[in-house]
């Protein structure tokens, strides 16, 4: 076991071989499924308990501790609470601590018996002798029944995914800070984004709190919370940038002319820009970029007379995610089929954004062509010195 601080402990589990969670979203670094000990002079609660794959380890981490009382179930994803019916298995006599709405998801997801469970309140206190739990509500962080639980005496905060980020790691507290935030970031914009509004008054409560830690249900601890609460006040509060972002695919080259022409000019202008090519970089460097993106441009051919289907696929992701985006245009190349726009387009339907006229090139693009993506530039630049 490791110590937080005097009386609570780190019992979770590393999941360094993990490649992809949600069957979607890559794992670059593993992630963690992190559960802690709080043992009071009177009570002993688990906050969380880890995956089920990983049930035996976190069982392992146990060991010694003669009971639990309550396991507070701060989510019901099953991360977080695929190895509660294990530990109940081992310690009967303990109760879930959760509310009523996690409850009866848990009840869903888990069948666990409903004489299992206490329910909790909105800023109840729950005593454990020396130390006082209270249930801090943040919901849509990212689920609607989600909470968090403040340690009070000794000013933790159990996050859950709420400031969390997908990275596997021996090291208990945040080292590196700059990696720490990068990680996080990517985290922010795959799950909690698309609830920015009712973050931001997560966001408030939290920051009421006297706050020595912050310990999230994934990747390392925060001993320093300012630098997670600054960096999500920026991410939901700040402006977008003047950056543009190029998500493309290039079958044979000839959209990659496209993009490259687009990269180039727009730094001509000073303008930022960050090409991602999806054969080769991961759905998390587009995700990291939505967070600060003000212009998205996709870089598209056409396959079989439609779009190819990875960036169909990344289009409708983006439009899951709910950035701050707010100017998109999609550009690309076609054989013999010119459906690759449509395609897109129809991915996207629903995002409150202005589309830039569309440029579709018949094969490789000639000079004529590439005039095309100068009035694109044009185009941005009109709306960067609006
Ligand atoms: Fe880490 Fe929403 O579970």
């Amino acid at each position: 076991m490791e110590y937080l601080k005097n009386g609570v402990s780190y019992v979770g589990v590393n999941d360094f071989d993990r490649k992809i969670f949600d069957a979607l979203l890559p794992l670059p670094y593993g992630t963690s499924y992190n559960s802690y000990l709080i043992e009071g002079c009177e009570k002993t609660v688990l906050i969380d308990t880890v995956d089920f794959a990983k049930s035996e380890e976190l069982l392992k981490n146990l060991k010694g501790v003669k009971k639990i009382d309550y396991i507070v179930s701060n989510h019901a994803e099953q991360d977080h609470s695929g190895s509660i019916k294990v530990v109940l298995d081992k310690y009967p006599e303990a109760r879930v601590l959760t509310t009523a709405y996690c409850k009866s998801m848990l009840m869903d997801l888990h069948h666990i018996d409903e004489t299992k469970f206490e329910l909790v309140t909105e800023n109840e206190e729950v005593s454990l002798g020396d130390k006082t739990l209270k249930f801090i509500f943040t919901p849509w962080a990212h689920w609607p029944e989600t909470f968090s639980t403040y340690l009070m005496e000794d000013k933790i905060l159990f996050s859950c995914d709420f400031f969390g980020a997908h990275f596997a790691s021996d090291e208990l507290f945040v080292g590196d800070e700059k990696e720490a935030l990068k990680n996080a970031k990517v985290y922010f914009a795959e799950i909690m984004m698309p609830f920015r509004e009712i973050l931001k008054r997560n966001l408030e409560k939290v920051e009421e709190l006297e706050l020595e830690i912050i310990a999230p249900s994934h990747g390392l601890i925060h001993n320093k919370p300012r630098l997670i609460l600054d960096a999500y006040k920026s991410w939901l509060y700040d402006e977008p940038k003047n950056k543009v972002l190029i998500p493309y695919v290039s079958m044979h080259g000839s959209t990659e002319v496209l993009v490259r022409d687009l990269e180039s000019k727009l730094k001509d202008n000073n303008i930022e820009v960050a090409v991602v090519n999806l054969e080769k970089e991961d759905l998390g460097v587009v995700a990291e970029h939505l967070v600060d993106s003000k212009f998205l441009i996709l870089g598209v051919p056409t396959l079989l007379n439609e779009a190819h289907p990875v960036v169909t696929m990344t289009a409708s992701i983006i439009r899951m995610l709910k950035s701050k985006m707010g100017h998109v245009g999609i550009i690309g190349s076609y054989g013999w089929g010119g459906r690759a726009i449509e395609s897109i387009e129809n991915s996207l339907e629903g995002l409150s954004v202005e589309y830039f006229e569309p440029i579709l090139i018949k094969g490789l693009a000639r000079e004529n062509d590439l005039e095309l993506i100068t009035k694109l530039v044009e185009d941005i630049k009109k709306i960067i010195n609006y």
